[in-house]
Formats: structure tokens, sequence, C-alpha cells
């Protein structure tokens, strides 16, 4: 029988840490429960929220409607040749799935190590990170389609995989809800140390030739240096995405801004670095009431205590203006904002 809870706090299921409540609160640990739980109309009617792990979205007031916490578990793997297909349940944590991969040497998985969230997450905004995206050992997932009470399965064309973007935060938001991921890996290890920081650091432990665990391990450590530990500084990983712009756009910055970081991203398009854009305003570790930028990572914001929502949404205004004063670019947030 599914348990209903009403005004929970959600303080310890989001990383930034803030304390708002929920009207209504459930947990769901298998897909029936799902079907059971629209059984009843009235969370048809009614705002809803999907919550995995809780790193990516700040909260600025109490949510007045039914959150939905995701924690089907589960992780199996089936090899077929030199391919491992592994299945992991939307609720495990996406950081223990990755070790799962690794300590099987199964390849693929390595550069998305220690990223914060869950599985079921995952291709909802096609994380990222050091080389290599979600979408690169994307197989499947299978989805609860609310309206028709079903299940159905998504192969990686029908997920609308882009930078930080899927079919699931757009053309079909609020009407699927992830349960499984499927993902597909390979049992001959190719790693990927194209990053330059990874190839830096596997240079300074004079590693040449890198294992998958080597590469995990490297990813591990860089994202510890340079982002915080939501345990103790709240924060959901890069706030802004870095924003793309057209070659003539960029052309010009690069003359005013010699030193812009960018990086191609096909063709006619480049990539800026947010950090870059939001340090050269000034915003490089400031502090302002409870929240501020990481020291080592401007793109980061940080509740360091007792900040609100709202306060860390009035920093991510201030911030984007003056990015947009400063360079003419305009930056979105990352993060979902309820
Ligand atoms: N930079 C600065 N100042 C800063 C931060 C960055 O100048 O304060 C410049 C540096 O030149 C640096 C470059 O920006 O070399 C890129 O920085 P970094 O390697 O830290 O990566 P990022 O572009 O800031 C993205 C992802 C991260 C991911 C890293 C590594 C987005 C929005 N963020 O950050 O993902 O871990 O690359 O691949 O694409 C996340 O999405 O939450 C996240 C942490």
């Amino acid at each position: 029988m599914l348990q209903i809870r009403e005004n929970v706090s959600l303080k310890n299921f989001n990383t930034f840490g803030i304390d708002v409540c929920a009207r209504y609160f459930v947990e769901i640990t298998h897909e029936d429960e799902l079907t059971e739980l629209f059984l009843d109309p009235k969370w048809l009617q009614m705002p809803r929220l999907v919550l995995g792990g809780g790193s990516n979205v700040l909260f600025t007031k109490d949510f007045e409607g039914l959150v939905i916490r995701m924690n089907i578990r589960g992780i199996e793997h089936r090899i077929n040749h030199e391919e491992v297909y592994v299945e992991a349940g939307a609720g495990e944590n996406w950081n223990e799935l990755v070790n799962y991969c690794v300590g099987h040497n199964f390849a693929g998985m390595e550069n998305l190590s220690l990223i914060p969230g869950s599985v079921g997450a995952s291709p909802v905004q096609n994380i990222g990170a050091y080389g290599v995206e979600l979408k690169d050992v994307f197989d499947s997932c299978r989805a609860f389609e609310i309206a028709a009470h079903q299940i159905k399965t998504f192969v990686k064309e029908a997920c609308g995989f882009d930078y930080r973007e899927s079919v699931f935060k757009s053309e079909l938001k609020n009407q699927f809800i992830i349960t499984s991921v499927k993902f597909k890996l390979s049992l001959q290890p190719k790693v990927n140390t194209t990053y330059g920081a990874i190839k830096n650091e596997l240079q300074n432990r004079g590693i040449e030739k890198p294992t998958i665990s080597d590469v995990s391990k490297v990813v591990s450590q860089i994202r510890v240096s340079k982002l915080p530990d939501p345990s103790t500084i709240g924060n959901a990983g890069s706030f802004f995405k870095n924003p793309i712009v057209d070659a003539a756009q960029f052309n010009w910055l690069k003359e005013a801004f010699p030193d812009i970081v960018s990086f191609s991203a096909g063709e006619n398009q480049i990539k800026l670095a947010a950090g870059w854009l939001i340090e050269q305003c000034g915003w490089k570790g400031k502090v302002v009431g409870q929240t501020g930028t990481y020291k080592n990572q401007a793109l980061v914001l940080v509740n360091h205590g007792n900040a609100s929502g709202a306060e860390i949404f009035a920093l991510s205004s201030q911030i984007i203006d003056s990015v947009y004063n400063k360079f003419g670019v305009v930056l979105q947030r990352e993060v979902n904002v309820f």
C-alpha cells in the first residue's frame, strides 16, 4: 500500500539543502506503484515533481503539489560478445552505478565518475563530463506514461539528446517518469583521455597506459578538487549551461576579449566556458549573504549555510545581468527552479 505523506521537509532531498516543504510526498520503489498512484485522479490535476537525487533543483518556495521520490533499486548486467548491457533502477545512485561498471571492467562510464544524482535523472539532462555524455553509453530506458498508465521503452533516437537536453525536459516534459535505464558498455576498454585535465593528471601520476579504473580515479580527483561536496557546502553543480554562440558573435568576442575560453561545438557553433565569463565579471569566490559562487569554480553557486532558494535565485539573476552587460551573452540556468 502506497504511503502518501503530507507536509514533508525537502531539506534532505536537495543538494542545495534548502528547507522547504512538499504538500504531498510519496516514495516509489517499484514500477507498479506508479500505476497504483495514478489510479487516483487527484494526482493528475496537481503540480508534480519527480525527484531523484535532488542534485539539479533549486527550491525557492514550498512545493504545493506532489513530490514523487524515485527509489526503484537494482542493477543487472548481461554480456553479449564484446558488449555488455547494464540495466539499473531509476533510484540507484549514479556514482554507485559507475563504480559497479568500473569494478566489473565494463568500459564507457568512467569519465562520468562522481557526478551527483540518480540513474533516473541522468537521461533527462543528458549528464556529461570530461568529454563523455550519457548519450554515448545510453541504450534505452523504461518510462511510465502518466496519461496512458503504461510503461513505454525509449531507444536512444527517441530521446532527442543534446547538450544537457532531452525530450524529457522539452516536448515530453512532465508526461513520463523514467523507471530504469539500460546502458551499452564495452568489454574492450578504449579510454577517453582527450580532456586536458585528465591527460595532465595521468601524466603527473606517471600513468602511460591508463585502465578505466585509473581514469575513474583521476576524474574523481579532479572533481573533488574543483567542485564542492554537497554534504559540506550545499550546491547543485554547474548552475548555468555553457552558452553556445555562432562564429560571428564569437569573432567579435574574441577580438574584444582575446583570452576568452571556448570549445568547438559543431559547425558555426562555439561553446563558451560560462565559468570564465562569470569569473571575469568578478564573481568567483564572492560571498553574498549566505550564498555566493564557489572559490574554485565560478559556475557553481553555493549555500554557505542558511541561504534561502530565493536568495540563491536572486544571485543567479545578478550574475546573468552582469555577464550580459559585459559580453552580450545570455546565460541559461541548468538547474531546475521551483
Ligand atoms: N573556468 C574559469 N573560471 C572558473 C571556471 C572555469 O576560467 O571559475 C574556465 C577554465 O578555463 C576551464 C574552463 O572554464 O578550463 C572549463 O571549466 P571546467 O573544466 O571546470 O568545465 P565547465 O565547462 O565549467 C563542464 C560541465 C561540468 C563538467 C565539466 C567537466 C556544464 C554546464 N558543466 O563545466 O558539469 O563536470 O565541464 O567536463 O557543461 C554539471 O553539469 O553540473 C557539471 C558539473
